[in-house]
C-alpha cells in the first residue's frame, strides 16, 4: 500500500555520522573489536532511496550493503541509481520493517536515521528487536530521535501548524499553512520572548526543505524522548549505550563550570543521568545514538591508548602564516564552525600543524607520532599524542577514523575526481565526497570540470576541453579551474 512517503518523497542525502566508519571508531575508543568497514555488513532501516548507502557500497565494494523502506517509490528510485552506477554489493528491499525477521542476514552496523521519533510504537519497538536480532557480537546500531526537553519546543511550533492546517493534505498547501503561522510568531516578540531558542526553532522551520518539513515536523506521529527513557527502551531488548555518533557534541565545555560541578555532583558517577542532566541544561533537541549488546562491558569515556589503532585528520589550519613551534609561544588553529584550538604545547602544535598540511587526507597514529616526534626533536611519546588526539577529539577539532581516507589533498598532474562524484556531476547538482557528506555544484563550469577529471586530461587539456564546452577562451577560465581543483581537493573529491 503507498505510504505518504511515496506522495511525497522525503529527501535523502549522505550523513558522515552514520558511516561504519563513525560508528567502528567511537566501537574502538570505547574498547570493542568492531568489522573493519572495507568488507563489513550494513543494514539500513527506513533507507528511503537508499542517498546514504549507495556512497558507501560504491567507496567499499568488498562490503556489503542492505536497505530496507516501506516506500515503493523511494525503494525504485534508489534501484535505478545503484543500476546507473553499477555497483554490485548492495540491495535496496521494498519491505516493511514489521515483515523483517532475522533471515535477513547478520550485520556489523545497523542504521536507522529519522526513523524512530516518526514511526507508532509497535514500529519503534520491532526497529530495536530487529536491531538486536541482526547485529554481530560487536555490532553497533545507530538510532537517532527527538530528544526532550528540546523535543517541546519543536512539538510547540508542530501543534500551531496543525491547529493552523486544518485538513489539508497535500504538500503545497500544508507547507504555505505552516510557514504562514510561523511568520507571524515571528513577527510578534511577546511570543518569541527574550528566547534565542524560540527565535532560531522559528528560523530553522522558515528554511526546512519543504518536504522534510512535510514529514519531520507535520507527520503523522511525532515522538520526543528523554535520552534515559530512550536507553530504557532500548534495554528491554537487549542493548546498551555505547556514546553518541557525534562525540563532540556531549562535551559540555560550553556550559558554566559550576554547573558541570552540581550535574557531577548529583549524577553520583553515572554516566547516563549526567547526560541526562546535560541535556536539560542544553535543551537538547535530537540523539544521534550508538547502541550495541547489553553483555559488552564497556569504560565511562574512550580509552586513550586505542587511538593508536586509529587515523586522524584535521580541517583546523594555524592562524599565523608560519606558526612557532618551540615551548612557550601560543599559537591558534581554527577549524570550521567555532572550533579550534589555541596552545603552546609544542608536541600538540606539531601535531595541528602536521594534520593541516595533509587535509582532508588522514594520518596514521604511527606516522603522527613519528612526524611530530622529528619536527619537536622531542622524545618519542605515544600516551602524550593519544591525550592529544582524544582532547581535540572531543572539543571538535580533529576527526578519528578507523581506515585512511580515500582522499588526496595535492591536485595531481592529471587531477582524478572520484567515479561516484563524476558520475553524480554529469546527472545533477549534489555530489557525494569521498567523506559521506554533499556538496552543492550549482556552477555548471564545476560540473563540467567535475566530469573531466578521469585521470586523462592535464591541466592544459582541461582548459581546453571546458573553453570548447562553454564557448569561451581558454585564458579566462585557467584561474577558475585552478581554484576550483583546489576546492575540489579541499572537500575531498579528488583521489589518487
Ligand atoms: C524521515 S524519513 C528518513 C529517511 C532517511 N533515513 C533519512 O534520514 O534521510 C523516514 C523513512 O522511513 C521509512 N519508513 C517509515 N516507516 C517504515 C516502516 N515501518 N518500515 C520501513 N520503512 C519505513 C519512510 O518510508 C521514509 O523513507
Amino acid at each position: 500500500m503507498p505510504t505518504l512517503y511515496d506522495e511525497v518523497l522525503y529527501p535523502n542525502a549522505p550523513f558522515a555520522q552514520t558511516h561504519p566508519d563513525r560508528l567502528a571508531t567511537l566501537a574502538i575508543l570505547f574498547g570493542m573489536d568492531p568489522a573493519p568497514i572495507h568488507r563489513c555488513r550494513v543494514l539500513e532501516l527506513g533507507c528511503g532511496d537508499g542517498e546514504n548507502l549507495i556512497p558507501m557500497a560504491f567507496e567499499n565494494p568488498a562490503a556489503q550493503f542492505l536497505g530496507l523502506d516501506a516506500a515503493a517509490v523511494a525503494i525504485r528510485a534508489g534501484k535505478q541509481e545503484i543500476a546507473t552506477l553499477g555497483v554490485t554489493n548492495i540491495r535496496l528491499e521494498h519491505m516493511d520493517i514489521m515483515d523483517a525477521g532475522p533471515d535477513i542476514g547478520t550485520f556489523d552496523y545497523v542504521i536507522a536515521h529519522g526513523l524512530y521519533s516518526w514511526v507508532p510504537e509497535p514500529v519503534r519497538d520491532k526497529l530495536l528487536a530487529l536491531a538486536k536480532a541482526v547485529l554481530a557480537p560487536h555490532g553497533v546500531a545507530f538510532v537517532s530521535y527527538n530528544a526532550l526537553p528540546g523535543g517541546r519546543l519543536r512539538q510547540m511550533f508542530r501543534d500551531m501548524m496543525l491547529f493552523h492546517l486544518g485538513g489539508a493534505r497535500e504538500l503545497d498547501p500544508r507547507i504555505h499553512g505552516a510557514r504562514e503561522i510561523v511568520q507571524w510568531f515571528m513577527a510578534c516578540p511577546a511570543g518569541l520572548g527574550e528566547s534565542g531558542l524560540l527565535r532560531a526553532q522559528a528560523e530553522s522551520i522558515m528554511e526546512r526543505h519543504p518536504q522534510v518539513l512535510y514529514h519531520d515536523e507535520l507527520g503523522e506521529v511525532y515522538h520526543p524522548v528523554y535520552f534515559q527513557e530512550f536507553l530504557a527502551h532500548a534495554a528491554r531488548f537487549g542493548l546498551q549505550f555505547l556514546c553518541e555518533a557525534n562525540y563532540h557534541d556531549t562535551q559540555h565545555g560550553m556550559l558554566p563550570a559550576a554547573a558541570v560541578a552540581q550535574v557531577d555532583r548529583v549524577a553520583g558517577g553515572n554516566r547516563i543521568r549526567r547526560d541526562q542532566y546535560f541535556d536539560f541544561l542544553k535543551c537538547r533537541m535530537f540523539r544521534q545514538t550508538l547502541l550495541c549488546h547489553q553483555d559488552i562491558v564497556l569504560p565511562d569515556a574512550p580509552i586513550a591508548e586505542r587511538a593508536r589503532l586509529l587515523y586522524a585528520s584535521s580541517a583546523a589550519k594555524p592562524v599565523s602564516a608560519k606558526p612557532d613551534l618551540s615551548s612557550g609561544v601560543a599559537e591558534e588553529f581554527r577549524g570550521g564552525h567555532g572550533s579550534g584550538v589555541t596552545t603552546a604545547h609544542p608536541f600538540s602544535k606539531a601535531v595541528m600543524q602536521l594534520l593541516s598540511e595533509v587535509w582532508p587526507e588522514t594520518l596514521s597514529f604511527s606516522g603522527l607520532l613519528a612526524s611530530a616526534t622529528q619536527l619537536t626533536a622531542e622524545d618519542a611519546n605515544p600516551a602524550g599524542l593519544a591525550d592529544i588526539l582524544i582532547a581535540t577529539y572531543a572539543a571538535g577539532v580533529i576527526e578519528l577514523h578507523s581506515e585512511a581516507a580515500h582522499c588526496m589533498a595535492r591536485v595531481s598532474q592529471f587531477p582524478v575526481a572520484s567515479q561516484l562524484a563524476r558520475s553524480q556531476a554529469r546527472r545533477g547538482r549534489l555530489i557525494t565526497t569521498t567523506r559521506h557528506t554533499t556538496i552543492e555544484a550549482a556552477d555548471e563550469k564545476v560540473r563540467l570540470l567535475l566530469g573531466l577529471l578521469d585521470g586523462a586530461h592535464d591541466f592544459a587539456a582541461l582548459a581546453r576541453q571546458l573553453g570548447s564546452a562553454l564557448q569561451m577562451p581558454e585564458a579566462d577560465l585557467a584561474k577558475g579551474i585552478q581554484a576550483n581543483l583546489a576546492l575540489l581537493a579541499d572537500m575531498g573529491v579528488l583521489v589518487a
